[in-house]
């Protein structure tokens, strides 16, 4: 089975094109299910499905062919029908414990309802097998990053706390609720709590698995969207779930008209369109124009998914290997790029205030830091391997 997520800031276009590229999938025989995990569901007016029958499927299922069904999932039709009782307790779980890692500082671990829910999603799809693919229309960024580093989360509770707590909390009660501000729920939760985490089980897996899940980013020429994209790129890449294509949707063509006001945005948008090769270079990117009408009904999504992926298969994995990573040896911060073809000569580092602009001849890559490196000076060097190694250190202190 084949999992991809759309991931991106609101009203790029995610939606739209995952209903696309699902309804393209269905033409090729694919059984596929688009599910969407944006509360501001949009998902069946892509298709143009009429409120009464959107209303009736309460959360569940649509068929829009036989190959093709959609969903949009509805959190409070979860909540009453499997999860009631442990959602408080979750609730409570989410806002008090955090993670100990380059990550935590980054993550408000909120309520992870939504999250936790379309994890069992997913994992119940991939053992069902019932769909070939599966395509996840996310919800705007910042949760998206919630919904993949949910699984550590999970993971991280279970492991440090649960079995101590759980422990502890029998024979201890009423003194740890003195001391502790973790939430102290009875045997019953913990009960309902494994069974949650049992049917979680391997979903982590399946999402850092590049064989089966992709996240197509998806972005509009705009700055604050790309630097937005910039950023989940740089986090699903650290949490090692694969990035295969970045999608620049609604890129106005140079064509569209002769009036001032057009040919400014046109502008606007050459600038960013020639640098966003280098923000996510070696990932393919897509580009998409902006029609001339909303994209809605089948016509037109089969329109949109041409444009995207000609004579592609969308099911295909467009790119599979680690952009970069940022790891720590010998006690410092290095960055490992991937450049097969680069020599140290002409090799040039910069440091604006988020990132490190790595720069060899033609070739130049932005990458952006996490809060927690922010500070952290590019000190050196090396091509090693095909790949360019920057050591990371504090700048000396004048
Ligand atoms: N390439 C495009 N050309 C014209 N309209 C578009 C294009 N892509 C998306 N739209 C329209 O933009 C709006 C927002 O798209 P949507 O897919 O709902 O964004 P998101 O899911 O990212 O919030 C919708 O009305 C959609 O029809
Ligand atoms: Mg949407």
């Amino acid at each position: 089975m084949r999992i991809i997520l759309f991931s991106g800031k609101g009203g790029v276009g995610k939606t739209t094109i995952s209903a696309a590229t699902g309804y393209r999938l269905s033409q090729l025989g694919y059984r596929t299910i688009v599910v969407s995990l944006d509360p501001a569901h949009s998902l069946a007016d892509a298709f143009d499905i009429p409120e009464s029958e959107r209303f009736s499927a309460k959360g569940l299922p649509i068929e829009i062919n036989d190959k093709l069904s959609i969903q949009e999932i509805d959190i409070q039709e979860e909540i009453d029908r499997y999860w009631g009782d442990v959602y408080r307790f979750l609730e409570l779980l989410f806002n008090t414990t955090g993670l100990d890692e380059v990550l935590a500082e980054e993550l408000a671990i909120l309520p992870g309802m939504e999250e936790v829910t379309s994890l069992l999603y997913v994992n119940k799809y991939y053992r069902e097998k019932e769909y070939d693919v599966l395509i996840l229309d996310l919800p705007p960024t910042g949760e998206s990053l919630r919904f993949v580093s949910m699984p550590t989360v999970l993971k991280w509770y279970m492991k440090k706390i649960f079995k101590t707590e759980r422990l502890v909390m029998k024979v201890a009660r009423p003194v740890v609720s003195r001391l502790s501000d973790v939430p102290l729920p009875d045997e019953s939760y913990f009960k309902a709590l494994e069974n949650f985490y049992e049917k979680l089980k391997g979903v982590d897996e399946i999402l850092i698995d590049p064989d089966v899940t992709s996240v197509r980013l998806v972005a509009n020429p705009e700055k604050m969207v790309l630097k937005e994209s910039q950023r989940a790129f740089m986090y699903f890449n650290l949490f090692g779930v694969n990035v295969d294509g970045v999608i620049v949707n609604k890129v106005i063509p140079p064509d569209a008209g002769d009036c001032s006001y057009l040919r400014s945005w046109i502008e606007i948008q050459k600038r960013y369109l020639e640098e966003i090769e280098g923000f996510f270079s070696p990932v393919p990117v897509f580009r998409v124009p902006l029609l001339e009408e909303e994209v809605c009904g089948l016509e037109r999504l089969e329109i949109m998914s041409d444009i995207i992926y000609r004579d592609r298969d969308p099911s295909e994995v467009f790119f599979r290997e680690k952009p970069y990573e940022i790891v720590h040896e010998e006690g410092e911060y290095r960055i490992k790029l991937r450049a097969p073809f680069v020599k140290k000569e002409n090799l040039s580092l910069l440091k604006g205030e988020d990132e490190i602009v790595v720069r060899v001849g033609n070739f130049k890559s932005h990458i952006l830091l996490p809060r927690k490196l922010r500070d952290l000076e590019p000190v050196g060097a090396k091509v090693e391997n095909g790949y360019i190694i920057v050591r990371l250190a504090q700048s000396p202190t004048p």
